[in-house]
């Protein structure tokens, strides 16, 4: 892939995406946008590139940010927030409060929001609470994979035993094996396409807490920054936000408060 065209690539990621596309990402960027062109049977980056342009429909562009993107996730991914949401919710429960909104934003292939979905269930009976989750992602791809619920065994390994068997349906036997998320988890999520680069964003809030993990690490500074905002007006006040372990956003989380690393919460 020559200089001007990923360029190119660049230019048209970040832009409807934010995806930042640091120098020296060619070879994987020609990889991925490869595989797609095999599968349009075309051969010229330019003649993509035009095709992109060129839709109206918009889907193009989302088949290319599919390829970009990368969806590793799994169940309880770092698991120590897992289990400061269970306490805190526990304490919200034991204060009266019964309405709950939680937002997990680039939520991949929906082994995070399903993971909130059954902390929530955990954390207090199911009768008289109105507990809600949002899960949004860019990839329609993901999105369309996380609605049915349904994981290969591998997937669910991280899932402790008992919940699984409370939670997920067994189905098919060796290596067709996969578990379905029963109904009733499936039920309180709610999952659309969003665009984290492009706030504002039309929910209305306040949620209590925002699950945001290993996405900012492809967004700049700027997409960064706009996008902490857009998440501190959401949130209510004493309410939570989640990022990855590995994410460093030192100096652009100044209305927040950090509670410990990789935690914050919005002032009072
Ligand atoms: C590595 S996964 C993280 C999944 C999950 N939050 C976790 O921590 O396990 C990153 C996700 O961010 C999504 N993503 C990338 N850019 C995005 C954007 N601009 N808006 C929304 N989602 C985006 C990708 O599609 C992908 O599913």
């Amino acid at each position: 892939m020559n200089p001007d065209i990923f360029e190119a690539f660049r230019e048209i990621v970040y832009d409807r995406s934010g995806i930042h596309l640091r120098e020296g990402k060619e070879a994987l960027v020609s990889a991925r946008v490869g595989k797609r062109m095999r599968a349009l049977g075309l051969t010229d980056y330019g003649q993509y590139l035009r095709r992109i342009k060129e839709d109206e429909t918009g889907e193009e562009i989302v088949q290319l940010l599919d390829a970009i993107s990368t969806n590793v996730t799994s169940f309880f991914r770092e698991p120590e927030h897992f289990d400061f949401l269970a306490a805190r919710l526990g304490e919200w429960y034991a204060a009266g409060q019964r309405r709950f909104r939680l937002w997990s934003a680039a939520c991949s292939s929906g082994e995070e929001p399903y993971s909130l979905a059954m902390t929530m269930r955990e954390a207090f009976p199911e009768n008289g609470v109105d507990a809600r989750i949002l899960a949004t992602d860019i990839s329609t791809r993901v999105l369309e994979r996380s609605l049915p619920g349904c994981y290969r065994a591998d997937k669910v390994e991280p899932v402790p035993p008992e919940k699984r068997d409370r939670y997920f349906e067994r189905q098919g036997r060796g290596e067709e094996t996969v578990f379905q998320v029963r109904e009733g988890l499936r039920k309180p999520v709610l999952f659309r396409r969003l665009n984290l680069s492009q706030p504002p964003f039309p929910m209305r809030g306040p949620l209590d807490v925002i699950f945001c993990r290993n996405v900012m690490i492809y967004f700049d500074n700027l997409v960064r920054k706009r996008l902490l905002d857009e998440m501190y007006r959401l949130l209510k006040p004493g309410g939570y936000l989640m990022v990855g372990h590995a994410e460093s956003l030192t100096g652009m989380m100044s209305e927040f408060k950090v509670v410990k690393p990789s935690i914050y919460v919005k002032k009072e």
